[in-house]
């Protein structure tokens, strides 16, 4: 599910974050164009919590996310570019109780949506898991995360091959778009991701 739009608001950027053919960065004004392409398509929004962005819509999300800076503070949220194009979105927020101190191990969710016209190249798979390296970088992060709409198999897949452990699906936890929906939830310690052991 695309959490990018919770979390608490922070000042700190993050290095860039480059992959083999995929630059992740945060948020800038006028990121709401190449959001749009694929945040407005009916196909995308399937499973995720909010329908097909307009134009307001989109402005506000890149508004809301040019903030989420640091992971450590409460949240991270990334644009992800190919060849100088937006061809995706992926945050990473904290989702511990809140009276869980700075000096606690933390846990962490992820969220992401990629083009279609950009899809089955591998470019989700390539961006998260270089997510996932920068997120077990944060100090004292234990445990990520992500959760899906049990229907979404890309997104499952995608978890999946990144090396995310399936570890429950919950009968109709959640009420989405006027129905009850099943959640799977998938998770990885930073004992068992390579970059964090
Ligand atoms: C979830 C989502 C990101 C997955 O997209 P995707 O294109 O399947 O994922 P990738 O970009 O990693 O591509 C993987 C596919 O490319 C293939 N592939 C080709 N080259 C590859 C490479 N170098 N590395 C990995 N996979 C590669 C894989 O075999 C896989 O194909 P398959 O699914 O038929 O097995 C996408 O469907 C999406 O954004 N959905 C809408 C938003 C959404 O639901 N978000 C999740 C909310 S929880």
């Amino acid at each position: 599910m695309d959490m990018a739009d919770v979390g608490r608001s922070t000042a700190t950027a993050p290095e860039v974050i480059p992959t083999d053919r995929l630059v992740l960065r945060t948020y800038r004004p006028g990121d709401h164009r190449g959001l749009l392409v694929f945040h407005g398509r009916s196909d995308v929004c399937r499973y995720l919590f909010n329908e097909p962005w307009d134009l307001a819509a989109a402005r506000e999300a890149v508004q809301t996310r040019i903030s989420r800076r640091d992971l450590a503070a409460g949240a991270l949220a990334l644009v992800v570019e190919y060849d100088g194009q937006v061809v995706g979105s992926v945050s990473a927020w904290l989702v511990d109780e809140p009276e869980r101190t700075a000096e606690t191990e933390r846990t962490a969710e992820l969220g992401w949506a990629f083009s279609p016209e950009f899809g089955g190249r591998g470019f989700a798979t390539e961006a998260v898991t270089a997510l996932l390296d920068y997120v077990f970088a944060t100090p004292r992060l234990h445990r990520v995360i992500a959760q899906m709409d049990s229907r979404n198999e890309s997104s499952a897949r995608l978890a999946q091959r990144i090396g995310m452990r399936r570890e429950g699906h919950f009968r109709q936890n959640a009420w989405i778009k006027n129905e009850w929906t099943d959640t799977l939830v998938f998770a990885t310690l930073r004992s068992e991701w390579p970059s964090g052991a």
